[in-house]
């Protein structure tokens, strides 16, 4: 198996004309079938082939004992124009050989709508969660079930309270349809004030949202303090919590609100495969509720997701070996985020997640503008931190850049 990166640098053209033939062998049968149908997707997949076969990486050379995770070990950089995207918290690298053949193996589901084979997606993600089929929501993206969550309970004046700043889609969402959201400022240490949030109830209170780890801050929640939170408060409003980094927690045994669904609570609980897994662009995702809000929720969901997003999901479920390369590769790319951050003096706060936010100490627009520069593209501004920068995981190759950038610029 190998993983493929979507980083901009390596140099394998050589590479990759010495590598085409025996590639060309190994992938024939799928090849000639997609010839026949897609002469343009073909491409883009023997492309991918020939770098992936290649073998070669300037980030192979760091890696060492984490490729070992990889069984054939090949990661490689492609070599692409673009900038260097350190802005969105994705998965810097595709997801292995083995799902991109399954992809491509079920090409003739195109003609088919997704439902009967979601049913088989919904079984394979209660039972990785510990509950009953009707408990699951699948959705577009976990953005299509924070959007739901926020149509339903941002309507007919529902009133929502998050942290600030916090993730924002389920908010602009409601806000659009007729919500008040209440934003209670994050404490001193940049995490959730859950006191400050209690305080905000009120009899109009429909949902409370809680994004852990929080996007932009990497920040957790105490796991008892959530609980009792929960627990405390789920009758007055519905408590949401958006577990999209949950995956990247490196505190042990941390619990997912998923517990208190199982034990009838009134809690959502979205995830998804856009990060840890790397199927960004196939957009899915899912929600966890008890069967009452569930299939309200799913009423509301307008998008689904597709056939492709659900065979690779139920793929991913199984890759351990990926899931554990992303693991892996994420807290190497963090430390060298950190280290660049620790030489140029800045603060920045330790994370749970696959992005760092760091105290640039200047606008942070001025600095998006020098890194864009240096070809690199950072995190949006996250107000009122207007001086604290976003900068998501990459691959080796991109924390080096970014690394050789920042001092660039900052000093
Ligand atoms: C906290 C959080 N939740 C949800 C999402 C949405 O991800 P997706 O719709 O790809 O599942 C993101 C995207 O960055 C996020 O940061």
């Amino acid at each position: 198996m190998s993983f493929v990166s979507n980083g901009r640098h390596g140099n394998v053209g050589f590479f990759c004309l010495i590598h085409f033939e025996s590639v060309h062998y190994n992938t024939e049968p799928t090849f000639i079938r997609i010839f026949k149908l897609k002469p343009k997707f073909m491409n883009q997949i023997n492309r991918r082939n020939w770098l992936r076969s290649a073998g070669l990486s300037s980030g192979m050379l760091f890696l060492g004992g984490i490729d070992s995770i990889a069984s054939n070990a090949t990661k490689i950089t492609i070599d692409n124009e673009g900038p260097i995207l350190l802005n969105a918290n994705e998965n810097p690298y595709s997801p292995s050989d083995r799902m991109q053949q399954l992809i491509t193996n079920n090409f003739d589901l195109t003609c088919r709508y997704p439902f009967r084979i979601l049913s088989d997606l919904v079984v394979d993600i209660a039972e990785k969660e510990g509950v009953s089929k009707d408990h699951i929501v699948i959705t577009g993206g976990s953005t299509e079930g924070l959007h739901a969550a926020g149509l339903i309970y941002g309507m007919h004046g529902g009133e929502i309270i998050a942290a600030d700043p916090t993730f924002q889609s389920l908010l602009k969402y409601a806000e659009n349809h007729g919500a008040k959201i209440h934003r209670v400022p994050l404490n001193e240490s940049l995490e959730h004030d859950l006191e400050a949030m209690a305080a905000k109830i009120n009899k109009r209170t429909s949902l409370i949202f809680i994004c852990n780890p929080n996007n932009p801050t990497g920040t957790i929640v105490n796991a008892s303090a959530l609980k009792d939170f929960c627990k405390s408060h789920d009758q007055q409003a519905v408590i949401f919590s958006d577990e999209a980094y949950y995956d990247f927690i490196t505190e042990a045994d941390y619990p997912s609100m998923t517990d208190l669904v199982k034990q009838g609570r009134n809690v959502i609980v979205s995830k998804t495969f856009s990060k840890v897994y790397g199927l960004a662009g196939l957009r899915v995702g899912y929600l966890i509720a008890k069967p009452e809000i569930a299939s309200k929720l799913k009423a509301s969901v307008m998008a689904n997701t597709n056939v492709f997003a659900i065979k690779a999901a139920q793929e991913a479920l199984k890759d351990d070996e990926f899931y554990k390369f992303s693991i892996a590769k994420n807290m190497e790319a963090k430390k060298m985020i950190y280290k660049t951050l620790d030489d140029l003096g800045l603060k920045y706060i330790p994370s749970h997640s696959n992005f760092v936010f760091f105290e640039s100490g200047r606008p942070v627009s001025e600095l998006n503008s020098s890194m864009r520069a240096e070809n690199i593209i950072i995190g949006r501004p996250f107000p009122p931190f207007n001086h604290w920068a976003r900068i998501s995981t990459g691959t080796t190759d991109d924390m080096q850049q970014f690394d050789i950038a920042l001092k660039k610029v900052m000093l």
